[in-house]
């Protein structure tokens, strides 16, 4: 399938100060756009960063059947532009549309589409160590109905935002044991914009607290945790590495979960995907079997957790030590991203 592009003819890239990127607040010059209609996908253009105009009685805007991904590209050592793992951000996003009974996106429209605009925008992938350009693939039902049913016209995007990790230092978390995030049966395991939305009310009244994020615990006893809502949550105790199952489909099939979960194996370290109770934490924490904590996800990378609050109590966790598992693994990507380490499982790829 042919990429029409139209370039813009007026660049923001010299007004952008790639020493001071806040996360998602900038956008490249150009996106990727096509139109799911009759079954097929059609109109794949590179286009100048726009608005769109859109029906008012456009299903997203009243059903919310919107999906969407987060991934990187990076500069290697040599200044190469690559990405890590794409695929597995399509296979999650063809996950995320079943689950939301949308079109899906074929292969070839996501990767083709993806590497055409990181081509052109090239320039926009920061230089800068410790900064990358997200990647936001999204889509959303564009069939201008207020009935309740599956649109028959979506539209699929691709924008770039350079950007520095989400969050910047230790991370402060409380225990979620009254909102839930998601139930069996559910659309937990799904990437769509509703579980975000359903997400602010209870991560506001966390913020007032002076908290970054929530752990969410299971809908059934609040005895188990989940995620982050923004990234996955594990835990070494013991020198064993534990994370919550995918399995029930509550918990997002994180790809830097899974990128972890395959390292450690690798390294020989003890793995458990299980069930994991709030109170297994924080008896770990009192009787100092507690290694550490941390978050997985895209945007967050690999981000150490210094504060956990359960049942209003905050323990001070151990954070940034030294040859940590969270601190080996973080210096591991950042070397296979830059092309320091062998890319034994073929997890780096150039973008274009
Ligand atoms: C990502 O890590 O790409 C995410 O999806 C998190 C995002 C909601 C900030």
């Amino acid at each position: 399938m042919e990429i029409k592009v139209s370039k813009t003819n007026s660049s923001k890239l010299k007004s952008v100060d790639f020493n001071n990127l806040q996360f998602g607040r900038i956008f490249s010059d150009h996106m990727f756009v096509a139109d799911y209609e009759n079954g097929e996908w059609s109109n794949l253009q590179i286009v100048p960063f726009s608005e769109f105009s859109l029906s008012p009685a456009s299903a997203t805007l009243h059903y919310g059947q919107t999906i969407f991904e987060g991934l990187k590209a990076f500069r290697d050592k040599n200044q190469e532009v690559v990405l890590f793992r794409p695929e597995y951000n399509w296979e999650r996003f063809c996950q995320s549309a079943h689950r939301m009974c949308m079109a899906e996106v074929p292969k070839e429209v996501f990767m083709n589409g993806l590497r055409k605009l990181l081509e052109i925008d090239q320039e926009w992938v920061p230089k800068r160590e410790g900064s990358s350009l997200y990647i936001r693939p999204y889509m959303f039902a564009d069939e201008e109905f207020l009935g309740v049913k599956p649109s028959s016209k979506y539209k699929f995007v691709i924008i770039t935002s350079p950007a520095a990790s989400y969050y910047s230092g230790a991370v402060k978390v409380k225990v979620e044991k009254k909102y839930v995030r998601a139930a069996e049966g559910g659309v937990g395991m799904a990437k769509n914009g509703g579980n975000y939305a359903a997400s602010l009310y209870p991560a506001k009244l966390a913020q007032d607290q002076g908290f970054h994020q929530l752990i969410w615990t299971d809908s059934k006893t609040h005895e188990f945790i989940e995620e982050a809502g923004t990234m996955n949550i594990m835990a070494v105790i013991n020198d064993v590495l534990l994370t919550p199952s995918i399995e029930k489909q509550t918990v997002l099939r994180g790809k830097t979960r899974d990128t972890i979960l395959k390292l450690a194996r690798v390294w020989g370290m003890p793995v458990e995907e299980r069930p994991i109770r709030v109170s297994e934490i924080r008896d770990a924490q009192l009787n100092g079997t507690l290694n550490e904590v941390f978050g997985a996800g895209t945007a967050a990378t690999v981000a150490p957790i210094a504060t956990i609050s359960i049942d209003e109590v905050s323990y001070e966790i151990p954070h940034l030590q030294e040859g940590s598992f969270s601190q080996k693994v973080s210096k591991y990507l950042v070397d296979l991203r830059l092309g320091n380490v062998d890319d034994e499982f073929n997890w780096m790829q150039k973008a274009f």
